[in-house]
């Protein structure tokens, strides 16, 4: 069931929505369109990183789009899970691709000659197969984070200058239906002029606790949550704006998945993984591999390869990412952001609120419980888990009925396919679609108060990244908009 925008929100029509209607009709390039198809023969793709993850881009390639799309080559340095996602293809009514260890990543495109290249590697990597894709003459998209530090944003953006080719960045959760809402609120002035943000996003401990079992817990692989996880957070303030950061201030501190926390649980002490823990009867966090044929498949069965443990104990001193943050950004419309991203707590989603100068819209999200790599739908939205309010600086406010959509990451999935994958993808108002200059504006956020933590110093954007190109965005309301304000 889809909510369209023609509920009571877009009933309005004005000035910034005319104002992003010339912009797109300009022809001012907010993101590119990837390669196109060649003769009308179907798009090439192929896939590095054969994870949980790629499953999402394989199953559509070979099922949704499989009348212009096709999936030609795999690559992965575990050859048990590059067979998993070859068999996968023959599951999926498609022809298997073939295999290539990561030495072989220039091989494969060389012989499987891709248009674009899928990267679902680790984050730590995506940059080096960014670059390399672009330099062999393909497009790219990439997952979220685009890289974890500002010299590695710099090395893409510098790829992709040199190359003249094109990255798209898969931020889903611009497309899920609640979150365009707000734009669409934020475009119409629903609220005037925004002056400042509160935003705050709470992580469970069942998926939130999964970050720090993974390779995800040290920095060096993930960037940490500040980059992994609020990459995400940091897009949607960033395209919700329709501005760039300037400058970050940030503190970080682990306390809770910590070895001390493990005794104050009353274990013993903490262990190296949950499949051989010998107190894992009494841990009320252990993962059992061994019992979900998912994540048996993906990860256990395959640890011969590569020797990577997907249980790692939670409360092991490896880790070094943090569980407790709070980063305040300033934006160059001038638009303050106070954010915090806590990772054990009761439930899972955030509350937004957006201050502008006619009023405040409050935005709460509740997301179901999910544990990546498993069947369950990945940031599915709880049952009346949505509530969008519009509340006017004086009088009564209004409770917009959610725009929703089923499926992963709030209905945000099937859209964000659609925009990757069809062959003539509807225009988008909403400008949802981003390149490597959206992926650098969220990643050098995260980065920055990455580093912000190590010196407790506030940290420019422009000197942290000199010369990082910045993204556009669909206008919005600026500082001229008329205030109403009723006695
Ligand atoms: N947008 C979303 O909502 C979303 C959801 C989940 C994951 N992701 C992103 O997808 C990516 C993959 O995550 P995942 O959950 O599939 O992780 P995963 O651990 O299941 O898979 C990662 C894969 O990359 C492979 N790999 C690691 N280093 C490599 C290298 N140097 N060369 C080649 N292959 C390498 C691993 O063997 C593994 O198969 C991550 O960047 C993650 O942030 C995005």
């Amino acid at each position: 069931m889809t909510n369209t925008p023609s509920s009571s929100s877009s009933a309005s029509t004005r000035r910034a929505f005319v104002k992003t209607a010339a912009l797109a009709g300009m022809g001012i390039a907010l993101a590119p369109r990837l390669a196109a198809q060649v003769g009308g023969r179907r798009r090439r793709y192929a896939i590095v990183g054969t994870g949980s993850r790629s499953r999402f881009y394989q199953g559509a390639i070979e099922k949704n789009y499989a009348d212009t799309c096709e999936l030609v080559g795999l690559c992965d340095l575990n050859a048990g899970r590059l067979e998993l996602a070859r068999q996968r293809s023959v599951t999926n009514g498609a022809k298997a691709p073939p295999a290539y260890a990561h030495t072989d990543f220039e091989k494969m495109i060389r012989e499987t000659m891709p248009d674009i290249v899928i990267v679902t590697t680790m984050d730590a990597t995506h940059d080096d197969y960014i670059v390399r894709a672009l330099e062999a003459g393909c497009d790219v998209v990439t997952e979220k984070p685009m890289t974890t530090t500002a010299a590695k944003v710099q090395r893409v953006q510098d790829a992709v200058e040199r190359t003249g080719r094109n990255v798209r960045v898969a931020f889903n959760y611009r497309y899920s239906p609640a979150r365009t809402q707000v734009k669409q609120l934020l475009m119409e002035g629903a609220i005037g002029d925004l002056l400042s943000v509160d935003f705050h996003w709470l992580l469970n401990t069942h998926h939130g606790a999964d970050y720090f079992r993974r390779w995800h817990g040290e920095k060096k692989n993930s960037g940490g949550l500040m980059v992994h996880k609020a990459t995400h957070h940091f897009d949607l303030v960033n395209w919700w704006l329709g501005s760039n950061p300037v400058e970050v201030t940030a503190m970080g501190k682990r306390e809770f998945y910590t070895p001390e926390m493990a005794r104050r649980l009353g274990l013993e002490s903490h262990h190296e993984r949950c499949h051989t823990c010998p107190e894992g009867d009494k841990c009320t966090f252990k993962m059992d591999l061994a019992a979900n044929a998912g994540l048996k498949a993906l990860y256990l069965d395959q640890e011969k390869y590569d020797g990577y443990h997907r249980d790692q104990c939670v409360f092991n001193p490896r880790i070094d990412i943090e569980d407790t943050m709070n980063v305040i950004v300033r934006y160059d419309n001038k638009v303050t952001l106070s954010y915090s991203l806590n990772a054990f707590n009761s439930w899972e989603g955030y509350q937004i609120a957006f201050n502008g100068t006619q009023g405040r819209i409050e935005h709460q999200i509740v997301e179901q419980i999910y544990v990546n790599g498993t069947d369950a739908v990945q940031g599915g939205i709880s049952r009346g888990g949505i509530s969008t309010r519009v509340i006017p600086l004086r009088g009564p406010a209004t409770d917009h009925e959610p725009w929703v959509s089923s499926g992963g990451h709030g209905g945000g999935d099937k859209v964000l396919l659609d925009d990757l994958f069809l062959a003539n993808p509807p225009h988008d108002p909403y400008g949802r679609a981003s390149d490597e200059r959206g992926g650098a504006a969220s990643v050098l956020v995260g980065a920055a108060a990455n580093r912000c933590f190590e010196t407790g110093a506030p940290v420019k954007l422009d000197e942290f990244a000199p010369g990082w190109r910045k993204p556009e965005y669909v206008a919005m309301p600026g500082r001229d908009f008329p205030i109403k304000m009723p006695g």
